[in-house]
C-alpha cells in the first residue's frame, strides 16, 4: 500500500490501494504463518493451534481476498487471528511511536518518543524539525518496541504504518522504516489511515464494539463525526470548516503562556480546574447551523481578544504570574473549555440522531483522538450519549493521543480481511516514491451534512478510504 503507481491512471492507482497479493507473496506469507504458529506453540500461554489445523487453515486462508475468509468458521478465524503479531509505526505528526499488538488485542509493547522540547520551542509542530526528530529516534523506538515485546522481526506477521493524513515529511520517516523492516524480513505491509486508527483502537479496548457505530474523532488537525458502517467504510456526518478543537486548545495554551511540553490541551485542562467557567462570555460557534459541522477559528479569536483585554503576557510563565494574573488566565482557560466542549456536545447530539436514522442498530458512540483524553470532554459526552440510550466507548488517554497500538491494531483488522501489500524488495531504489496521503478523507460526505460555510479546500486531496475500499470490493465482485 505504500507504493505509488506512477505509471497507472488515477482510477487504477485508487483500486490498488490494497492490491491483491501475488502468488509469491502468498507463498511467503504462508511461510510466515507457519513460522508464527511454531513460535506460538512453543509459548506456553498461547491458545495453541495444532500443527494439522494450522496447516489446514493456511491452505484455505491466504488473505488473498476477503471472501475467502468467509469460508472459515468463526472460531477458526478467531483462533487464527489470535496468533497474528503486528508491529505498528506512527509518525504522522510530532510523536514517534511504535507498538506490537497480538491478534487477540494483547498489547505486547508500546513506545512513544514525543517532541516535547520542540513543541515548547516553536509553540507548535514545525515540519522540518519534526522530520529530523523522527529520523533521529525511529530506529530506537522500533527496536525498543520489539525488545519490550520480547520478539524479533522474524516473529512478526506484518508491519502496519500510518500513510496519511499528516505531514508528508513526517509520514515519510515512518513509511521508510516500515518498508525497510518489511523488506528485510519479508513481511507484508499494511498502510493505515490515521483517523481510522483513532476510531478502531476502541474495538481493541471494548470487545463488544461492533459495526455499525458512530465516532467523534477530535485531535490537533481533525474534528470529524463519522458513521462507521464496516471496516474501511465511513459516512462523514460532519467536519470542521476551519480549525480543529485541539488546535484551539494549543493556541489558548500558547497565548496564556502555559507550559507546552505536554502539548497545549493538558495544560489548559489543568489550569481550567482553578477557573470559573462562567466568568468570560464566549459565543458558542455555529449555533444557527443545523448541521454537524464544527468551527473553532472564531472561538480562538475570542480567546485571543479576551487575553489581550486582560493584558496577559504570554512571555511571563504561569509560575511567575501574580495571584490576579493567574486567576484571569484560569478563568479564560475554564470559559474556553466550557464553550469548546459545548460545541462538541451540540453537534454530537445531532449526529447521533442522524446516525440512528441511517443505521438504527448502532449501540455505541466512540470518542477518540488526543482531545478525548480530556476529562471534561469524556464526562460531558458520556451524558449526551447515555441520554440517547447508547454507550460511550472512550479509549484510555494513552490510546487516545497518537500511539503505535492504534496503528498495529488497525493494521491487524485490515490484514485479516486480506487488505495488505506484499513484502517490498529487500533493497529499495534510492529514488523510490512512497505513497503518502497527507490529505486523505476518511469517509464520503453525507449529503445532508454539507455545510454552506465549509471552505472547499479540495486541492491535492486523496480519494477517501471509503471510496477506495468500495471500488476495490466492486472490482472483486465483478471478478468472481
Ligand atoms: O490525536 P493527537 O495526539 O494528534 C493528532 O492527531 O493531532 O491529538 C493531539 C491534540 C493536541 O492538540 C493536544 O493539545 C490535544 O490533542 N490534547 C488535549 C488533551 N490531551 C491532548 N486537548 C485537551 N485536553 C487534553 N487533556
Ligand atoms: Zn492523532
Amino acid at each position: 500500500m505504500v507504493r505509488l503507481f506512477l505509471t497507472l491512471s488515477p482510477a487504477i492507482s485508487r483500486l490498488n490501494i490494497y492490491p491483491r497479493i501475488s502468488l509469491l507473496a502468498t507463498y511467503h506469507h504462508s511461510l510466515r504463518l507457519q513460522k508464527h504458529h511454531k513460535l506460538k506453540t512453543e509459548t506456553p500461554t498461547s491458545s495453541s493451534i495444532s500443527p494439522s489445523s494450522s496447516s489446514n487453515l493456511q491452505r484455505k486462508h491466504f488473505y488473498s481476498t476477503g471472501t475467502r475468509i468467509s469460508c472459515l468458521t468463526k472460531s477458526e478465524i478467531s483462533k487464527f487471528d489470535d496468533n497474528l503479531v503486528v508491529l505498528g509505526i506512527e509518525t504522522s505528526c510530532d510523536d514517534t511511536a511504535a507498538a506490537v499488538v497480538r491478534g487477540n488485542g494483547e498489547i505486547l509493547s508500546q513506545v512513544i518518543s514525543s517532541q516535547a522540547e520542540l513543541l515548547a520551542q516553536f509553540g507548535g509542530v514545525a515540519p522540518k524539525q519534526a522530520e529530523e526528530a523522527h529520523s533521529r529516534v525511529i530506529d530506537k523506538v522500533v527496536q525498543d518496541a520489539l525488545d519490550r515485546a520480547n520478539l524479533t522481526e522474524k516473529d512478526l506477521s506484518a508491519v502496519a504504518v500510518t500513510i496519511g493524513p499528516g505531514l508528508s515529511l513526517c509520514l515519510r520517516v515512518g513509511v521508510r522504516k516500515a518498508r525497510s523492516v518489511a523488506g528485510k524480513f519479508n513481511l507484508p505491509i499494511v498502510g493505515v489511515h490515521h483517523m481510522e486508527a483513532h476510531a478502531l483502537v476502541a474495538r481493541l479496548v471494548e470487545q463488544e464494539l461492533s459495526f455499525p457505530f458512530m465516532a467523534l474523532l477530535i485531535s490537533g488537525g481533525h474534528n470529524i463525526l463519522v458513521l462507521a458502517h464496516k471496516l474501511g467504510q465511513y459516512t462523514q456526518l460532519g467536519t470542521t470548516v476551519d480549525d480543529a478543537i485541539g488546535e484551539a486548545f494549543d493556541k489558548t495554551a500558547k497565548w496564556l503562556g502555559l507550559d507546552m511540553r505536554r502539548s497545549g490541551g493538558p495544560a489548559v485542562e489543568e489550569l481550567a480546574l482553578e477557573g470559573d467557567a462562567k466568568s468570560v462570555k464566549f459565543n458558542v460557534p455555529m449555533k444557527h447551523h443545523k448541521d454537524c459541522n464544527f468551527s473553532y477559528a472564531g472561538l480562538k479569536t475570542q480567546v485571543r481578544l479576551a487575553i489581550e483585554a486582560k493584558e496577559i503576557d504570554a512571555k511571563c510563565p504561569l509560575s511567575s504570574a501574580t495571584k490576579e494574573d493567574r486567576k484571569n488566565r484560569a478563568d479564560i482557560a475554564a470559559s474556553f473549555q466550557q464553550v469548546a466542549v459545548l460545541h462538541l456536545e451540540e453537534k454530537c447530539e445531532r449526529a447521533i440522531d442522524w446516525a440512528l436514522k441511517l443505521e438504527p442498530s448502532i449501540k455505541h458512540v466512540v470518542v477518540s483522538g488526543g482531545v478525548a483524553s480530556n476529562q471534561c470532554v469524556r464526562l460531558r459526552l458520556n451524558n449526551i450519549v447515555e441520554n440517547k440510550k447508547l454507550k460511550l466507548v472512550c479509549p484510555p488517554p494513552s490510546l487516545c493521543t497518537d500511539n503505535g497500538v492504534m496503528v498495529a491494531w488497525t493494521g491487524l483488522e485490515h490484514f485479516r480481511v486480506g487488505r495488505y501489500d506484499p513484502p517490498p524488495p529487500a533493497k529499495e531504489p534510492e529514488d523510490f516514491v512512497y505513497d503518502l496521503r497527507p490529505r486523505w478523507p476518511l469517509g464520503e460526505e453525507y449529503a445532508q451534512g454539507r455545510s454552506e460555510a465549509r471552505s472547499m479546500r479540495t486541492a491535492r486531496i486523496h480519494p477517501s478510504l471509503t471510496s477506495i475500499i468500495r471500488a476495490d470490493s466492486l472490482q472483486q465482485q465483478t471478478q468472481t
